[in-house]
């Protein structure tokens, strides 16, 4: 694998031309204005939450929903160590640094429209929120790639998964104001993921074996950015459970369309023997997780079918 060094000074002028692309299809928005102040009143000190006492313009969420909610916000929340991890990797200096600076700007806003709604629309319980937050943020565990190539991998399929967690709830939301604040969320989530796509599509045309080992091990091990959050797996299963995101998303709305299509893995030329090793652990591995998938989204549909 190159040294980081000259990953960051060959791809530079890549990651110049990613910035300006991404400040030309980014909008400017508003957080305040995607919340429903009307809809607020004040939080009483000590105040138990319980689920009616929601206001989602006659709409109703279950558990799994506000499961989903609920890691989706923590997950922005944690964006301090996300900061911390991605300038480690790039650097302060240039369009590298630029970029992470913007990058994080941009990220502040989705905590900020996202907790505003859920604070006036009391749709989940916000001590719950409050001291998951605390404890996450207090903790500071965020999975953190090991190389630079590592990190264009995670980054391109996390802004993805993040993107379709975000959407997959704002579906399911029922509020208009709930579906146009996560719509609004995911659309920059959708602008992070092409960025590091081509990132790492130009890191894979730089150093075809090195990125191979990387894209291998990322799929191995991959862990949405939630993994700090308390009672995860306990949310992460309802999540999956109404088909918010799962094994057969993670497998159909990521690793075939970013790894296979995108990246094309198969067609890759260059390889030395490692990495031609790293691409058949690889291609197993998609293999064995396309029929995971298949099994997955079977069993959602029996089980929608027998409700
Ligand atoms: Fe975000
Ligand atoms: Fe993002």
């Amino acid at each position: 694998m190159m040294p980081n060094t000259d990953v960051l000074h060959d791809l530079e002028p890549t990651v110049e031309r990613l910035l300006e692309r991404h400040l030309a299809s980014s909008k400017e928005w508003f957080p305040h204005e995607y919340v429903p102040y009307s809809r607020g009143r004040d939080h009483a000190t000590g105040e138990t939450w319980s689920e009616d006492d929601a206001d989602l313009a006659g709409a109703k969420i279950d558990d799994a929903v506000r499961s989903a909610l609920l890691v989706n916000l923590l997950t922005e929340d944690n964006l301090p160590y996300y900061f911390r991890s991605v300038e480690r990797m790039f650097g302060a200096d240039g369009a590298w640094g630029t970029w992470v600076r913007r990058w994080t700007a941009e990220e502040g806003r989705h905590a900020m429209a996202i907790y505003g709604y859920l604070m006036v629309t009391r749709a989940i319980d916000p001590h719950q929120l409050e001291r998951g937050r605390m404890a996450q943020v207090s903790a500071g565990i965020t999975p953190d790639p090991p190389t630079l190539q590592h990190g264009f991998v995670y980054l391109a399929l996390q802004e993805l998964a993040t993107r379709i967690a975000h959407r997959s709830t704002g579906r399911m939301m029922g509020d208009p104001a709930g579906y146009e604040v996560m719509m609004r969320v995911a659309s920059d989530e959708n602008l992070h993921q092409l960025f590091y796509r081509d990132l790492a599509a130009a890191a894979l045309e730089h150093d075809p074996s090195g990125m191979m080992c990387a894209i291998e091990q990322e799929v191995a091990g991959f862990q949405m950015p939630g993994i700090g959050i308390p009672d995860f797996s306990h949310h992460a299963a309802r999540i999956a459970r109404a088909g918010i995101y799962d094994l057969a998303v993670h497998h159909e709305q990521i690793l075939v369309p970013v790894v296979l299509r995108q990246w094309d893995v198969e067609h890759v030329t260059g390889l030395d023997a490692d990495g031609e090793q790293a691409r058949e652990r690889l291609m197993k591995r998609l293999a064995k997780s396309e029929r995971v998938a298949r099994r997955v989204a079977e069993r959602r549909e029996s089980s929608l079918t027998s409700v």
